[in-house]
């Protein structure tokens, strides 16, 4: 009886402590998670041979404003990027900036898209 009682103690605090995370520091393992998912097919290189249709994130991306970039992967880049705000709720929107802020800017060079658009003639596949 005493032994299941204390079982029961440890859920409810291990229950409190997901919840305060929740509500305070978003999670950059969930923000990570969801950028690879969502953002990475135009915003990263996976290979230094491919191309990338977005120009690189980072901390440095609409100037490291928060509040800028999050309404951006909500609302999209008309014609350019699909707004998120139906695929991600807000707290995980938040979740990726947090994680695009721990990027570091890569050299000038390396942050432009390099994929031609779809305009663009392709006569090499
Ligand atoms: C279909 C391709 C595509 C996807 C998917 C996509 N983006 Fe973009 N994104 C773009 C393009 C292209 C631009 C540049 C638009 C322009 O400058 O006209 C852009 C611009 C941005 C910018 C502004 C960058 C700057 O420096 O101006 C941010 C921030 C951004 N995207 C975040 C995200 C995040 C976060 C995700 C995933 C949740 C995402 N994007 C998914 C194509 C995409």
């Amino acid at each position: 009886m005493i032994r299941s009682a204390g079982i029961i103690l440890l859920a409810v605090g291990t229950a409190g402590a997901a919840f305060a995370q929740g509500a305070g520091k978003p999670d950059l393992a969930d923000g990570r998670q969801h950028f690879e998912q969502s953002c990475g097919v135009c915003h990263t290189k996976p290979l230094v041979t491919s191309g990338r249709f977005g120009p690189a994130l980072s901390k440095a991306s609409l100037g490291g404003q928060a509040d800028v970039m999050a309404e951006v992967i909500g609302n999209g880049i008309p014609l350019r990027m699909p707004g998120f705000r139906h695929q991600l709720s807000q707290e995980q929107i938040r979740a990726v900036v947090a994680y695009i802020q721990t990027l570091d800017p890569p050299p000038p060079e390396d942050a432009k898209p390099t994929a031609r658009t779809s305009g663009e003639r392709r006569d090499d596949n």
